[in-house]
């Protein structure tokens, strides 16, 4: 399979990518910097283009079967201004439309197949919520992550609408030492000083990076996968059940909490991400029969640390 891949230099993109190259797959990964990460993707072909600008490099994604659309500004880049969030909708919906609009051009591979379009969504779809579970069948939520999810995914369906079978993968907290959420939470936990975030009971969805991977590949290969699927581990827990496994994988205490007040003076409104979370149940992902390398936090964190 030729796969294009957008935002494929970020955390969950190099792991795709590899496990990609690995099954034998090509590659071509479009990138804003390709001077700088040429040695690292040597094995890809590198397309230089700006997702969220029309141009040439929308040509090169005529010859492949696949698309996997991860590109976006990371939303803990800087502490949000107007602008800011403004360049979070836009860097995803642009990018998506411009894709969705490259892939509508020809929505067939030359063999006559259905071409994919794997985009990345949120579990911030469904906005804050308590103790319900959520599925993909829920409704979308009304802060304003909902409706950069909303307006991300209605983006990548105007694909969809051309011929394409399109898959969104709701993506929860990606566990994964590299980078993101958890390697940001290491530094407290290991001086000792983790614990739960405000009250701790918030929902935490979260994903082992592996199984995102896995999901996103059942995403490129299932003819099932389409629409919404959840990329998030079956046992989602509180945060503060996640402090504690934290803590009990690393061997340290989990016991300080950080005050809802102090977070939201420290980062600003993006702190509203941490103190909130949502009960997200990866239905559809079993439905399809997707085996969880990961199913249970304990687990997980037992191999990152391992
Ligand atoms: N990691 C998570 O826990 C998580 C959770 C939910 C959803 N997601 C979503 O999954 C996608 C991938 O996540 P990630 O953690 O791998 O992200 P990441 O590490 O921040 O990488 C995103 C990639 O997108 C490209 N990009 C960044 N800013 C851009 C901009 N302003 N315009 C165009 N392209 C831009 C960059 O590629 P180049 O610099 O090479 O162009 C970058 O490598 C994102 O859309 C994210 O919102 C992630």
């Amino acid at each position: 399979m030729r796969v294009f891949v957008t935002g494929g230099t970020g955390l969950i993109g190099n792991r795709v990518i590899r496990r990609l190259r690995e099954r034998g797959d090509e590659v071509k990964l479009l990138t804003r910097r390709a001077g700088a990460v040429r040695d690292k993707f040597a094995g890809c072909t590198l397309v230089e283009g700006d997702p969220m600008v029309a141009g040439p490099w929308m040509d090169a994604l005529g010859d492949c079967d696949a698309v996997v659309n991860l590109a976006g500004e990371n939303i803990f880049g800087r502490r949000w201004s107007e602008d800011f969030k403004r360049l979070l909708l836009e860097s995803r919906v642009k990018s998506t439309e411009n894709v969705a609009a490259a892939l509508a051009r020809q929505p067939r591979t030359e063999a006559g197949a259905t071409k994919v379009l794997v985009n990345a969504s949120a579990v911030g779809y469904y906005g804050p919520h308590g103790d319900e579970e959520l599925d993909e069948s829920s409704p979308p939520g009304n802060d304003y992550l909902a409706q950069v999810c909303v307006a991300w995914e209605k983006s990548a369906l105007v694909a969809q609408a051309a011929g394409v079978r399109v898959a969104l993968v709701r993506i929860g907290v990606v566990l994964d030492k590299e980078g993101g959420a958890l390697s940001a939470l290491l530094t407290p936990f290991k001086v000792g000083a983790g614990g739960p975030a405000g009250s701790g009971r918030q929902w935490m969805p979260w994903i082992h990076h592996a199984d995102l991977v896995g999901l996103i590949l059942l995403g490129l290969d299932r003819a099932e996968a389409q629409g919404p699927i959840n990329g998030t581990a079956p046992n989602p827990v509180t945060n503060k059940e996640f402090g504690k496994a934290l803590g009990r994988a690393l061997h340290r205490p989990a016991f300080l909490p950080t005050p809802g007040f102090v977070l939201r003076l420290g980062l600003g409104e993006v702190a509203g991400v941490i103190l909130t979370g949502q009960r997200v149940l990866p239905r559809q992902a079993l439905k399809v029969g997707y085996l969880f390398q990961y199913p249970t936090i304990d687990g997980a964190f037992a191999d990152i640390f391992k």
